[in-house]
């Protein structure tokens, strides 16, 4: 694997590559979450680029930009052992030159969720992922689930700025107790670490009333999935849960109206929480696939 810092040089080895290539973008700090997107890109491309950019843009004020964890060496390491071809890892400067002014932004999708609670945070992603679609020229860019809002937005401005490429959304990976994995769990004190898989299982809790009681009863309202989260999480006194939402996947409009039966439209129930100073987010999708 070569590790690539400077852009310049970078674009020039892009000329001479051929073949299908596969582009895996992070923020480092990697676990079986990103590696599984490896994989998937190592089995469908010829060339696999992964990126490794802690984009300011996407961090608010207050956020953890600063603090967010680093280790090049180990993330190098991880990525060597998966037989990945480049590690880019340009520094701020070069992705963001000096008098830096022009952004990408996915109006509604970006409004509600996260885009509500983050102000500017997916001006930030799309602009950085669009600007990392055109150093690697990418034939498949893959993306976790669990990132569902972000996913969207991605997949959007691609369509919407006629990128030539298939934007791969990859299933959530959790820990064995249902936990998502995050970069940010390593924030967790033991006790949160505990009570974290409450997240999941208030969604799974969701889950399961649309489908056993919408089959004979004309179906559950949004609402009440949102309860069903709100009470499940209550029960686990570290977790502050501040936001949940049964959006539908295409618009990440919120469901109310018409009550929701298994038939309904592909949905998707999204949360936030906080686990202490830990903020984490957390979806199920219903009716896909
Ligand atoms: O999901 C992430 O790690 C980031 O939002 C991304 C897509 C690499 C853009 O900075």
């Amino acid at each position: 694997m070569e590790l690539m810092t400077n852009l310049d040089r970078w674009r020039e080895v892009r000329r001479g590559l051929s073949g299908p290539l596969g582009l895996v973008a992070t923020m480092g700090w990697l676990h079986e979450g990103h590696l599984t997107l490896v994989r998937r890109a190592k089995a469908e491309n010829r060339v696999v680029v992964v990126t490794l950019f802690v984009n300011p843009t996407q961090f608010g004020p207050g956020e953890d930009l600063a603090a967010y964890p680093r280790d090049l060496d180990r993330d190098r390491r991880l990525l060597e052992a998966e037989g990945v071809d480049f590690l880019l890892a340009p520094p701020v400067d070069q992705v963001y030159p000096p008098g830096f002014q022009t952004y990408v932004t996915v109006t509604a999708l970006s409004r509600n969720l996260e885009g509500a609670a983050r102000p500017g945070h997916f001006q930030g992603v799309a602009t950085v992922v669009a600007k990392l679609f055109h150093l690697t020229r990418p034939d498949r860019a893959y993306f976790g689930q669990k990132d569902g809002q972000q996913a969207a937005v991605i997949r959007r401005m691609a369509l919407d700025l006629d990128f030539p490429l298939e934007v791969v959304v990859c299933p959530t990976v959790r820990e064995a107790d249902g936990l998502a994995m995050s970069s940010r769990n390593m924030y967790l004190s033991v006790a949160e670490r505990q009570a974290a898989p409450v997240l999941h299982k208030a969604l799974r809790a969701a889950a399961h009333t649309l489908f056993p009681s919408a089959a004979g009863s004309g179906g559950v309202t949004a609402e009440t999935l949102r309860d069903v989260v709100r009470q499940t999480v209550a029960e686990q006194p570290l977790a502050r849960l501040e936001y949940v939402s049964v959006a539908w996947l295409d618009s990440l409009e919120e469901a109310d109206g018409p009550a929701l039966t298994p038939d309904s439209p592909p949905l998707m129930i999204s949360l936030a929480a906080r686990l202490g100073q830990t903020r984490l987010i957390d979806n199920i999708l219903l009716g896909v696939g």
